[in-house]
């Protein structure tokens, strides 16, 4: 059987990932292995692999041949190059790394890219294009909007909601049930009990919107720039 190439998009953090995942899985067999990256000069080796080119180089693959893997971490990045990469016919696979648990009533959208160690509990759905990193446990009836990214070791409780395009931190945690809008940031660490916002950053325990915590802390005469590190958290 020919090998099809997985273009990996960036040769970054990420992109070292998606290396380990794919080679030490089922999907070595699959694939031969390719970075793109706009910003590292063609045949740099990164972690074993060779980058090829910048996105340009994609333009000219193969699509019977080929598939591609945006290891970027911004939704904000990733949805805007996958409408581009998805408009020149290449495919996304999912990209679930072999010790991953998912269970067999989750459903899966395409190109999601799943680290190590990950836990999807009963009934999940995760959206097109989500990344879970390492270590993330999804409860039971979570609902994960396209191109979300949540932390390494992020936890979201049973039947907890994230919008589409947002950042959970790592290491943050939902509470069961809770909603975290569109496109919203949720720090590292943060701990959710509250609904999120569209578009809002939380940041803390319990977590914050970020406006609410500046005006708390001029409320208590902090200068903004001259806390030294967890003033803004401050509930
Ligand atoms: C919340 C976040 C987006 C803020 O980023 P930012 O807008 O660049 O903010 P800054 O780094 O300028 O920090 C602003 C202030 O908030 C504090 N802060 C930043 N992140 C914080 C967090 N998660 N919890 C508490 N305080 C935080 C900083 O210490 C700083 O305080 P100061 O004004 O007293 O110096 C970012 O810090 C974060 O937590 N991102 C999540 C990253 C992540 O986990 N990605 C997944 C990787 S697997």
């Amino acid at each position: 059987m020919t090998m099809r190439t997985l273009f990996i998009v960036g040769a970054g953090g990420l992109g070292k990932e998606v290396v380990d995942i794919v080679q030490s899985s089922p999907l070595a067999a699959q694939y031969a292995l390719a970075f793109i990256d706009d910003t590292v000069a063609p045949g740099t080796i990164v972690h074993g692999v060779e980058v090829v080119g910048s996105r340009a180089f994609l333009r000219a693959v193969d699509p019977e041949q080929s598939a591609v893997c945006v290891a970027i971490g911004s939704p904000a990045v990733r949805r805007d190059l996958i409408g581009e990469i998805e408009s020149w016919g290449l495919s996304l696979p999912a990209i679930v790394d072999a010790s991953a648990l998912i269970r067999p009533s989750v459903v899966l959208g395409p190109g999601v890219i799943v680290g190590a160690r990950a836990f999807v509990s009963s009934q999940s759905v995760i959206g097109a294009h989500v990344v879970i990193n390492p270590g993330v446990l999804v409860g039971h009836d979570v609902v994960i909007g396209p191109y979300a990214v949540i932390g390494g070791g992020a936890m979201l409780s049973g039947g907890a909601k994230v919008g589409e395009g947002t950042l959970v931190g790592a290491g943050a945690s939902i509470l069961l049930n809770t909603p975290v809008g569109d496109w919203a940031t949720v720090g590292m660490g943060a701990a959710v009990y509250a609904a999120v916002e569209n578009g809002t950053t939380v940041l803390g325990n319990p977590a914050r919107a970020l406006p609410v915590l500046r005006k708390k802390n001029e409320a208590a005469g902090l200068a903004a720039g001259t806390s030294t590190n967890s003033a803004p958290v401050a509930p």
